[in-house]
């Protein structure tokens, strides 16, 4: 959601700020700002928009100075303004501060304040805090913030600087991810390391409740208390994505990440396949063999696309393993009180693993003693770092806001872990052997649907002008139908409905005109037939059709308005195959309705509050 970069040391900061803030921009992009300090002046730049603003701005009015914090936004409380961009400054003007995270009793604590004479020139929840800090600082900032975060409900990353002790950055974590960053050149801290790449080597992770102290050449991390606490220094390497997070020569990370899919596949699989035993092997599951077989209920939980992969999931697990599984949106199931017994498994998904509401499930589930598992790819989240056990994706950097690489490498990490499960129990060793050989075959077969990509824009051409869309699926095509709608909507901005096939019939099918396209999931399987029946139920209503079937499929052609083809694959494979035509097509559509794919509107790659 919103980034924060501090840096103090022995160059210019504005620079390294606005570099780090670039490479945290996906993440909130409304608008943006920075404070540096020199003696005994603050030096204040910020404005609504994106970064480019900031830029233009420092540029014009440079912010100079060694010591500097600054912050990219996505609004939660107050418009996109520039008053309402981070940082914040207290009246006096000798406290600034940057915030990620929401402050829930802030309207209560801005009365008092009120009350007592402040005067607030924001709208956001953050100015509250600042004023607190303000109210506390007598030349103590690590006390004054100290002081101030003990009246505070809500969560926060913070960084924050005092006129009076220029070089000082404190910062402080409560649900908002914060890392300290140790460089030849100085300190730094920032809410992602990805941001500090090439500027740190070392990092250190703070953990909720802590404060940290910055100088030039010196850090401190204390417990809430102010007391020393133990942190681990470790190297930056180990937190970078394994892939590099620039475009390339592809017009937008979106299409970068969506043609990078054989390769993301291919890693998520390295290492892991196992011919000997037809199964596969994690290394961080931390289950022995014996808790695997007395899993006898797993529970997923996730937000968005990471929801959809889910889905997917259940039916690989009841396929494959056996194993009853419940999906469940992670900001339903943290304030559910389901009963859950002891051989349960909570598993959480997330291409960020930092996202609130799945952070905070998995969080209710280990305190009621469950058994906690994620399937992440960011190395070192507060997710991969919190849950009992989990396996990485290493799909690499995921920037561009729509998820595409992140979704397929999660059903490849599902359908190996159902493979897993299920040679604990039923799965001869044969059937294992026919899962690992699909699996081996699936970077190819994505390659190859890739070659849909001129098919899809024609397709798009077409439909661009549409102001609603259906996709429908069945079995384990229905959670892609739900994705492909997802995509659609959230970077074209056409409202899109994913509903099973049939259960159309119910309600959607009243929306179905000569002006609303149906896309339907219809590569060759089991129910083929039965989606055949509910496509000609929507072409019966004048509804254009357009079909994702297998390469050659006659049948298809003679009933759909148009065809998009994709490579055979077993059934189970069949939504990681078919998501790369409909990523493509919200793509396309997207780019011909001039929206920004990468950076959609409202949107935010990393969802930080609840
Ligand atoms: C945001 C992103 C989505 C993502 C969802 C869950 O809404 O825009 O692309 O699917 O968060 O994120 P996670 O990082 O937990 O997978």
């Amino acid at each position: 959601m919103c980034g924060i970069v501090g840096f103090t040391g022995r160059r210019e900061a504005s620079p390294v700020l606005l570099e780090g803030l670039r490479r945290l921009e996906y993440r909130g992009y409304d608008s943006a700002g920075l404070v540096t300090s020199t003696g005994n002046e603050l030096h204040l730049r910020k404005k609504a928009g994106r970064l480019a603003e900031l830029r233009k701005h420092v540029a014009a009015h440079p912010a100079p100075g060694c010591h500097g914090i600054s912050h990219t936004r996505w609004a939660t409380h107050g418009g996109a303004t520039d008053r309402n961009a981070h940082p914040h400054t207290s009246t006096a003007g000798d406290i600034a501060l940057v915030h990620n995270g929401v402050i829930e009793n802030y309207a209560a604590l801005k009365q008092q304040l009120q009350a007592a004479g402040t005067q607030f020139r924001s709208d956001t929840d953050t100015e509250v805090l600042c004023h607190l800090v303000a109210h506390y600082y007598q030349g103590d900032l690590i006390g004054a913030v100290q002081k101030a975060l003990a009246l505070v409900k809500g969560t926060y990353g913070i960084a924050v600087m005092a006129k009076g002790e220029p070089g000082l950055i404190v910062g402080a974590r409560l649900g908002s991810p914060l890392v300290v960053g140790i460089g030849t050149d100085g300190t730094y801290l920032a809410s992602d390391a990805n941001a500090l790449a090439g500027f740190a080597d070392k990092v250190v992770y703070l953990s909720d409740r802590q404060i940290c102290a910055l100088t030039e050449t010196e850090w401190e991390v204390r417990d809430h208390d102010l007391a020393p606490a133990s942190v681990s220094v470790q190297d930056i390497g180990a937190f970078l994505g394994d892939g590099d997070s620039d475009k390339g020569d592809f017009p937008h990370y979106m299409l970068k990440e969506i043609y990078e899919q054989p390769d993301a596949l291919a890693n998520a699989m390295r290492g892991r396949l196992d011919s000997a035993d037809s199964t596969a092997h994690f290394g961080g599951l931390n289950l022995g063999a014996q808790q695997l077989r007395q899993i006898d209920r797993v529970i997923m939980t996730a937000c968005g696309t990471s929801y959809h992969a889910a889905l997917v999931g259940e039916y690989l697990f009841e396929e494959l393993a056996r194993v009853p599984v419940e999906v469940e949106y992670a900001s339903e199931f943290r304030y559910r009180n389901p009963p859950i017994d002891r051989n349960t498994v909570v598993l959480a998904l997330t291409q960020s693993g930092e996202t609130a509401d799945t952070l905070a499930a998995l969080r209710e589930s280990k305190r009621m003693g469950h058994t906690t598992l994620a399937i992440c790819n960011a190395v070192g989240s507060s997710i991969a770092r919190e849950a009992d056990g989990g396996v990485y994706l290493h799909a690499g950097p995921e920037i561009g806001v729509a998820s595409t690489k992140a979704f397929t490498s999660q059903v490849c990490v599902l359908t190996m872990l159902a493979l897993y499960l299920g040679r604990t129990r039923h799965l001869s060793s044969i059937q294992g052997q026919h899962v690992i050989d699909d699996l081996r075959a699936l970077p190819d077969a994505v390659r190859k649907a890739l070659e849909c990509h001129d098919r899809v824009k024609e397709v798009a051409a077409r439909y661009a002008g549409a102001t609603n869309v259906l996709y429908l699926g069945r079995q384990y095509l229905y959670p892609l139908a739900l994705e492909g709608a997802l995509k659609l909507k959230e970077i074209s901005y056409i409202h899109a409905e994913g509903y099973p096939a049939a259960e159309m019939k119910h309600g959607p099918i009243a929306l179905v005109d000569e002006n609303t396209p149906s896309v339907f999931l219809v590569p060759r399987g089991n129910v083929f037939d039965k989606v055949m029946s509910n496509m000609q139920e929507i072409k019966a209503r004048g509804g254009p059709v357009i079909a994702v079937a297998s390469a050659g499929d006659r049948d298809v052609v003679s009933v759909a308005d148009d065809v998009i083809a994709v490579p055979d694959v077993p059934e189970y494979l069949q939504p990681v195959v078919a998501a790369v035509p409909l990523q493509l097509l919200a793509y396309e559509i997207a780019l011909s309705r001039g929206c920004d794919v990468d950076k959609p509107r409202n949107l935010a790659k990393s969802v930080t509050v609840e």
